[in-house]
């Protein structure tokens, strides 16, 4: 990646209330460090403060309820001493002037009964089994067949949207995202081959959104105000399979990305393609003008490179761009974008579990690993 110190990508860009040094932004990333009980370990302080010179940090994906867990040994923001654990981090991200927002997940029927409280069923807007694994604490084990809600317990969920975010503020986060991507909770309800309801939460297209959006009121509600609150979504994701989830994606998406606007969000966090996959998606999506939809700012993820971000600024087509995989063995990333430096890659096998190594140990340009907080 080749760019010039006095790119617009280095320089400040204000986002809501959050006053951010550079449009670089750390994607979330799931690490998989957490206890069972959802605390974040004591050196996460260490590996967020290390990446703190992005101009925000989005943390990894946090689950707003016990409910919400799909993944072994992922963070919780629904009680005190998961407050506690990541004041540690928050505090060690100000203490170096960094700006962290925390990312409140649910993943409804990506899930499996062991992680799930009493060894129940997953739930999930419909009874679809999604395709693929869980992982669990006993290894990799198959999804299963999701319990639908009652309309009842959908709107329990909301208030747990609105306690989780509250945590989030005691835990000193500058802002929330909202995940509805990727085919977790939200999505499931957004998206019409996963959402086959007959009552007011599906079938149109106006009952399909009214979760997503019930959600975001309460957690703009949490924070009073919009503009700390953001949210993800991957119009053209695939997962957890391989075909469209959606007949109209153009619709679903500009109806929902006009109702976001107009509840004031701060950003919406797009992901162009297939997470990871890739950053093709099917011709009749046009991200530029989904993004006409919504008036706050817009974040670009996926596959970026720093020559794609700085044509998105010129095209007006993005105003910052979110780097996951770079930020895992490159700390100090927003130095090497601009000066050029080499970038390191970690092995898959540090992605995902394990403690401290290949996490808060990946060392600067300068060869130097950064541990006090
Ligand atoms: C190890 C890993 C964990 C991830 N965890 C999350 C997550 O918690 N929440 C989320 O929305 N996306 C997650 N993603 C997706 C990334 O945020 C991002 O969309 C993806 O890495 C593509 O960006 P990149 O090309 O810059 O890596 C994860 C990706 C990776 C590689």
């Amino acid at each position: 990646m080749s760019t010039s110190p006095d790119s617009p990508l280095f320089q400040p860009f204000q986002i809501g209330a959050l006053a951010l040094r550079n449009r670089i932004v750390m994607a979330p990333l799931t690490r998989s460090r957490s206890s069972d009980d959802g605390i974040p370990p004591d050196y996460a302080a260490v590996y967020y403060a290390q990446r703190a010179s992005a101009g925000l940090i989005v943390s990894e994906a946090t689950n707003i309820s016990a409910q919400a867990r799909g993944y072994a040994l992922t963070p919780g923001i629904w009680n005190a001493a998961q407050v506690t654990a990541w004041q540690r981090v928050t505090r060690a991200v100000h203490s170096v002037g960094g700006l962290i927002v925390l990312q409140l997940w649910h993943t409804g029927r990506i899930s499996h009964p062991s992680l799930q409280p009493g060894g129940a069923l997953p739930v999930a807007p419909s009874a679809i089994k999604p395709t693929g694994q869980a992982f669990t604490n006993e290894g990799m084990q198959d999804h299963v067949t999701p319990r639908a809600l009652s309309t009842g317990e959908t709107q329990a969920i909301v208030e747990d949207y609105r306690h989780a975010a509250t945590c989030a503020r005691e835990a000193g986060f500058d802002g929330v995202e909202i995940h509805s991507a990727n085919n977790y909770l939200l999505e499931q309800f957004l998206r019409d081959s996963t959402n086959l309801r007959t009552d007011q939460y599906g079938g149109s297209l106006e009952n399909r959104l009214r979760f997503p959006l019930e959600v975001a009121r309460v957690v703009i509600d949490a924070w009073g105000g919009g503009d700390r609150v953001g949210i993800r979504i991957s119009p053209t994701t695939t997962m957890p399979g391989v075909t469209p989830l959606d007949r109209d994606v153009m619709g679903t998406y500009g109806t929902y990305l006009d109702a976001l606007s107009a509840l004031g969000l701060a950003y919406v966090h797009t992901i162009e393609g297939v997470t990871q996959q890739t950053r093709d998606h099917p011709a009749d999506v046009d991200f530029a003008a989904l993004r006409k939809r919504f008036s706050g700012a817009w974040i670009g993820n996926n596959n970026y490179t720093t020559e794609l971000a700085e044509k998105a600024i010129a095209e007006n087509s993005a105003d910052a761009f979110s780097f996951g995989r770079n930020f895992i063995a490159n700390p100090d990333l927003v130095d090497r974008l601009r000066n050029g430096g080499p970038l390191a890659e970690s092995p898959k096998e540090y992605w995902y579990g394990g403690n401290s190594v290949g996490y808060s140990d990946w060392p600067g340009m300068d060869g130097q690993i950064r541990i006090a907080v």
